[in-house]
């Protein structure tokens, strides 16, 4: 639980990544499989996007318990308790429901019961605002161990006789634990920010207030997802440039001296076209759009769990991680890779069947009644 009193002489503190987490859903479905359902081909697909598959939820699986998942792998990793936990961040364009928010229900899930817990919408850029809030919070001083997730089903909010969008986006989740590191390792600089002035280049045009769901809005297809996507390309090339060369040249990196690199996967051509303008050898950069497709909010934690799983980022490594989504919003964060390699996810799951504390294993009851 959060308690402003708790840190009595609130100091600046440096926040890191201690461990890291993903989930991704079972379903798989290829390019030729899209080819059975609109005008589209593999090669298309392949060459506008990078994209080769995307998994989808199956069996009524909720955005929730993707997060659920990521969150526990991330938290066995490092023998943590959701009880461990003092805050909880989501960052989300697909919440189960529009309210209690996500994070609400991760939390409830998971048995970190009674701290903070809210979402943060920012679209693609959710993960990283929430990265952001998460760091914030521990460098003043008011939490000490943060959970952050960018988990989303966007498959709840394709238009599946759009072949513009319903080509590129896919389920799945990702969770970082955040904690006081020392320096020189952890967060080191942070860019954040947006443009509301181009809300609609991409956005979904109904179930808000604006637009309530009637049977017309249902017909016209306003409860998913509309993008011009020619415009959002240009933004996302120039804000991911900028956002990376402020972060390098502020803190005096050279782009030559830089471990890894990793922009939200959108388009293999966004990030070509950013790497390419910074110089970057391709041992630099990771992706893993071919596999997954563009998760939103869950882009850039998958590929921070992957690439330390195949020892592409080790301690000591000056890692760029840039976004940029829907608002428009966009973030980056310089940080100094500060951890040895995490257990296997192996290891982690068995140190995850072996606890007693989570979820499904805690009495539902009402125990905020006693606090
Ligand atoms: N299959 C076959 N043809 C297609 C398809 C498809 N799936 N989609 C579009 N086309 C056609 C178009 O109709 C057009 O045909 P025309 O020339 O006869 O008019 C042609 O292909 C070229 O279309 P463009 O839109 O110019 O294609 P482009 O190269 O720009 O690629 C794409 C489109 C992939 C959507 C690209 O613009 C893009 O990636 N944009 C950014 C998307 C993005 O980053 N989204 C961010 C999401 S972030 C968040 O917050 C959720």
């Amino acid at each position: 639980m959060l308690n402003i009193g708790k840190h009595k002489e609130p100091k600046v503190r440096r926040a890191g990544i201690v461990s890291v987490g993903k989930y991704i859903p079972e379903g798989v479905m290829t390019n030729f499989d899209i080819e059975k359902i609109v005008d589209t081909s593999d090669e298309w697909i392949r060459g506008r996007t990078g994209i080769c598959e995307r998994h989808f939820v199956t069996n009524g699986q909720r955005q929730s318990d993707l997060a659920l998942n990521a969150s526990r792998e991330a938290l066995a990793r490092v023998g943590w308790t959701p009880q461990d936990l003092d805050m909880v961040i989501v960052g989300t364009v697909t919440p189960d429901h529009i309210f209690p928010s996500s994070a609400n229900t991760l939390a409830g899930k998971l048995g970190a019961i009674g701290v903070p817990s809210f979402d943060i919408l920012a679209a693609c850029s959710g993960f990283m605002y929430s990265l952001h809030q998460g760091m914030v919070s521990i460098v003043s001083g008011m939490a000490d161990r943060v959970l952050v997730v960018g988990s989303e089903v966007m498959s709840s909010i394709m238009n599946w006789q759009d072949r513009t969008t319903c080509v590129l986006f896919g389920d799945a989740a990702g969770a970082v634990l955040l904690e006081e590191v020392e320096e020189p390792y952890g967060i080191v600089d942070y860019e954040i920010g947006s443009d509301g002035r181009y809300y609609d280049l991409l956005y979904m045009p109904g179930g808000g207030s604006a637009q309530p769901a009637t049977h017309e809005s249902i017909d016209k297809a306003m409860h998913t997802l509309h993008m011009e996507g020619s415009e959002t390309f240009k933004f996302a090339v120039r804000s991911m440039y900028k956002t990376a060369t402020d972060l390098l040249k502020r803190n005096g990196v050279d782009p030559e001296d830089l471990g890894l690199f990793i922009g939200h996967q959108a388009n293999i051509r966004i990030i070509d076209a950013v790497t390419k303008r910074l110089k970057l050898r391709d041992d630099q950069v990771y992706n893993n759009i071919n596999k997954y497709g563009n998760t939103t909010s869950a882009t850039i934690p998958l590929c921070i769990h992957e690439a330390e799983e195949q020892g592409m980022i080790k301690k000591g490594d000056w890692v760029v991680l840039v976004s940029f989504g829907a608002g428009l919003t966009w973030a980056g964060t310089l940080i100094k890779w500060g951890i040895d390699p995490l257990p296997s996810v192996a290891a982690a799951e068995a140190a995850d069947a072996a606890s007693d504390t989570y979820s499904e294993k805690l009495k539902p009851g009402r125990d905020w009644v006693k606090r």
